[in-house]
């Protein structure tokens, strides 16, 4: 049966790189940039708390029905879904999932390839020793500057849909494989250096206390779904991005641990992270950990420019948020690309560069909301960037997610389940399986609602 859905047949060359490619999608700036201030936001350890149980009861979960879906399909995932859905008898209906993660992965990579040319920039300062000295204000204009100069913002997006796409356009395993073999231990290690650095110069005991210990009182409902959207995107689940890696994992591999470890590793980078994050914004005085957006790229240059080696550690840091953020860029586009190269035959080169070009443009509406286009509003009140941002992270991602869940929980057989997961008839399997069938649509559809609700009393009126 699995034979002939071999549209790709590509496999990953060496073990292991599933891991790497999966785990440089997940990490990215949900980890670095929001993350850590989102739980600075919502009461610190008990946003942690939370954002951990959902990572296990939803991300998790759906992570796994990805990577089911791409190893028994073996081809991207609007093929993957076509074919499955067929395999299964279901409607041709359930080919959305493909779509709309295709879709969904342009609209990311759109905002997603302006704010990693923000850390391009970011880098570019802390290289000249530009935090020096700097404070809260010098700080916040140089973040200001930043935004209000269109052609810069433009000029950095170009060059991160470059990156991106000269790596996909080398193929799956020339490029994209050997890319993520030396960019993910890079990775690593800088944050690891990072944690020292923070051990060192940072206040990080009191990081620690700030980031887990909690009081039960901050855990609010709110909170609790801003954790459970987060889950998704940190860990790249609703769009495809996972199908179509997983289309490229050879057959003998432990499917459970891997995921476990793809999870795993994208809480540690989020966790540690943001300990380092904490660490150094407490040993600065004058500055507090819940500022929001600006926390990467006001409040942390303030810090960095009154440490010892400063520049050091702030190139470290925007260099590894570099190599996080590429990462997952060239997941964001891999479904389309695969779609593209396998149905139509096209060169990968001609396909990446095709896809990269729509991607480009919908980022310079993304760049132009923050100088040209600041005041055009395209949905209630918000500008293009946000407007991606929304419909994508808020609206296409949860709803992949729904669908992806009810068809592995109720469409595919736990026969054929079995055959793609090697923990056959285990109490695991059975917990997946309600998990998929009954707890994870429905904690999507509240959280779906709950997304929406402002934008209908925007509609609606009060
Ligand atoms: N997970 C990445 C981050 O945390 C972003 C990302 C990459 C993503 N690929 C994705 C999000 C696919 C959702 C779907 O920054």
């Amino acid at each position: 049966m699995n034979q002939e859905h071999k549209l790709g047949a590509v496999t990953w060359a060496k073990r292991g790189s599933f891991i790497l490619a999966a785990t440089g999608s997940s990490v990215g700036l949900g980890n670095i940039w929001k993350f850590p201030y989102i739980a600075g936001q919502n009461g610190g350890g008990a946003f942690v708390l939370m954002y951990i149980g959902m990572v296990l009861l939803v991300g998790i979960p759906i992570l796994l029905a990805e990577l089911v879906l791409g190893r028994r399909g073996r081809a991207s995932p609007i093929n993957t879904m076509r074919a499955l859905s067929r395999e299964t008898h279901s409607s041709r209906f359930w080919t959305i999932i493909g779509w709309m993660g295709a879709l969904c992965g342009l609209m990311i990579l759109s905002f997603y390839s302006v704010a990693a040319g923000w850390v391009l920039a970011y880098f570019d300062h802390a290289l000249r020793g530009d935090f020096r000295g700097l404070d809260g204000s010098g700080s916040l204009t140089l973040f200001a500057n930043l935004l209000a100069n269109r052609d810069l913002l433009l000029l950095l997006h170009t060059v991160f849909i470059l990156m991106t796409v000269v790596v996909l356009a080398l193929g799956v395993k020339k490029g994209l494989e050997s890319a993520i073999r030396w960019m993910m231990p890079s990775l690593f290690a800088l944050v690891i250096v990072l944690l020292v650095a923070a051990t060192i110069e940072g206040e990080f005991a009191q990081s620690l206390r700030y980031m887990f210990s909690f009081k039960l009182s901050d855990i609010t409902w709110e909170s609790a779904l801003i954790a459970m959207g987060h889950s998704f995107f940190t860990l790249s689940v609703g769009m495809g991005a996972i199908i179509a890696y997983g289309a490229y994992t050879p057959r003998d591999m432990s499917v459970g641990r891997t995921v476990l470890a793809v999870a795993f590793l994208d809480t540690c980078v989020a966790l540690g992270v943001g300990v380092a994050i904490f660490a150094f914004v407490f040993a600065t005085p004058g500055i507090s950990p819940s500022q929001g957006p600006g926390l990467m790229f006001v409040t942390l240059p303030v810090a960095f420019g009154g440490l010892p080696a400063g520049d050091v550690i702030a190139s470290i840091f925007f260099g590894m948020v570099i190599l996080a953020a590429w990462t997952s860029t060239i997941s964001l586009l891999e479904p389309s690309i695969a779609y593209l190269t396998e149905t139509f035959k096209m060169h990968r080169a001609a396909s990446s560069a095709l896809l990269g070009f729509v991607a480009w443009l919908l980022g310079v509406g993304a760049a132009l909301s923050f100088n040209d286009w600041a005041h055009v509003e395209i949905l209630w009140g918000k500008t293009f960037f946000d407007t991606m941002d929304f419909v994508a992270s808020n609206i296409l991602l949860p709803l992949g997610g729904l669908l992806i869940a009810l068809f592995v929980g109720w469409r595919m057989s736990a026969q054929q389940l079995n055959q793609e997961v090697d923990l056959a008839g285990s109490r695991i399997m059975r917990i997946w399986r309600l998990l998929l069938r009954y707890l994870s649509p429905l904690a999507i559809l509240i959280i779906f609602v709950y997304s929406i609700l402002p934008v209908l009393q925007a509609v609606f009126g009060e």
